[in-house]
């Protein structure tokens, strides 16, 4: 069953949104994506639906717009946009919304290196959008080990995503919403500030991509199937 709400995307027009947008427009998701500019955003979603076919359930409008019409928000920006587009979107969040975060603080967002994460004051960019919301908003680490470029390369991906939320409810919609994408299982990932360590494994999956040459991901194994099923 596809889920009941449209899923906005904000900074859906770069590699990692618009994989994502994809896949989900793929399973018949409802998706918006966002952008500072609304015409960039309905580009990348024309660029979606000539992919998909013309039946994709895919939009594109300004951050605010997006952000205003979707209780379902994912963010995908670069860590130095991300606590200066909270603020700005922090009024057009609807209550009860679920706000799934994918920043990585790469240490390249301050001109350092894209193997290293930056110290954030929270623990987390996920902590830091859990600060810097609305209190009657739940908040939703995930994505951040699956790559733009399995995400827009054709086929199934071979990646476990890790969901991580104080509100298991939520991380639940999350993980549903993670097993739309071809290959993915989904699984529970504790608290909120375990983001810390999702986050930083993607500096370690960078390295490895630069050593070797490849898109890595990761697989969980050894844990009882109970799991890997959602619900
Ligand atoms: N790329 C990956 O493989 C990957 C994998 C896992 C996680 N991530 C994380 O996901 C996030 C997005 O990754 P990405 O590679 O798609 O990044 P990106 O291309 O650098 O940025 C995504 C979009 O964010 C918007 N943006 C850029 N600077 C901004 C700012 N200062 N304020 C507000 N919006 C801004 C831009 O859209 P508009 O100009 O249209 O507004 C851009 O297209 C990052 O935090 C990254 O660490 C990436």
């Amino acid at each position: 069953m596809n889920t009941p709400r449209p899923i906005a995307i904000l900074g859906g027009t770069g590699p990692e949104g618009f994989g994502l947008a994809l896949r989900w427009a793929q399973a018949g998701e409802t998706v918006i994506i966002g952008s500072r500019d609304a015409k960039r955003a309905q580009d990348a979603a024309q660029k979606i639906k000539q992919h998909v076919g013309p039946s994709a359930k895919i939009s594109g409008s300004e951050n605010i717009a997006a952000c205003s019409a979707a209780d379902l928000l994912v963010l995908t920006i670069p860590f130095e946009g991300h606590a200066a587009l909270l603020k700005q979107l922090k009024p057009a969040i609807r209550p009860g919304s679920i706000v799934i975060d994918a920043t990585v603080p790469l240490a390249a967002s301050v001109g350092g290196r894209a193997t290293r994460t930056l110290g954030v004051w929270q623990g987390s960019a996920a902590q830091q959008t859990a600060e810097l919301a609305p209190k009657d908003v739940s908040v939703v680490a995930a994505f951040q080990n699956l790559g733009a470029e399995l995400l827009n390369a054709d086929g199934s991906v071979d990646c476990d995503v890790i969901v991580c939320s104080d509100d298991p409810n939520a991380g639940q919609v999350v993980r549903s919403l993670a097993t739309k994408i071809l290959g993915v299982r989904a699984i529970d990932g504790g608290k909120l500030e375990n983001a810390r360590i999702l986050e930083q494994i993607t500096a370690l999956l960078i390295g490895l991509n630069i050593r070797h040459k490849g898109h890595s991901g990761i697989r969980i194994t050894g844990l009882p199937q109970a799991a890997y099923d959602v619900m």
